[in-house]
């Protein structure tokens, strides 16, 4: 399946510009601009865990909120569930925060450290319907494990 080939050779990608360097602002930097420029997503990028909330971290894109709360919208929902969230039709999502109009579906990965604690999200956001499936959680679960130690 042709998405199945575009994850398998960013991860390669990604995995190779992480070597090396440990520090993760720049690591996310670069893993929001790939993950971009491959699929042409409206907005690619990450939420890190301040206290009770998430700040803006690296993106692409247009210009964000920076700041969530703890179980609020998409972002909080899925760093309270410690699951990746999926979401079809933000319409339909109760409580999603619109940063942009335009953005229709979206996926939020947790990335937490060995232990178990999330440490930020990687949210991604598309201006179609029904963007993200099982080959996207999938793919972008294992490309988060690359970001924190
Ligand atoms: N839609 C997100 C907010 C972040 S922006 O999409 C970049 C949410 O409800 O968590």
């Amino acid at each position: 399946m042709m998405k199945d080939r575009i994850y398998s050779d960013l991860y390669s990608r990604i995995e190779a510009i992480l070597e090396g360097e440990t520090d993760q602002i720049a690591n996310m930097a670069n893993t929001a601009s790939l993950i971009h420029e491959a699929f042409g997503f409206w907005w690619t990028g990450f939420y890190i865990v301040r206290g009770n909330q998430l700040v803006l971290g690296p993106f692409q894109g247009p210009v964000a909120c920076t700041r969530i709360p703890f179980g609020k919208g998409v972002c909080g929902t899925a760093w309270q569930k410690k699951e990746t969230v999926v979401v079809p039709d933000v319409e339909k999502f109760p409580g999603h925060i619109a940063c942009s109009s335009l953005s229709r579906s979206e996926i939020v990965v947790p990335i937490s450290s060995p232990d178990g604690d999330v440490k930020g999200v990687l949210d991604i956001d598309s201006k179609e319907l029904s963007t993200f499936d099982e080959t996207d959680r999938l793919w972008l679960e294992k490309i988060v494990g690359l970001l924190w130690y």
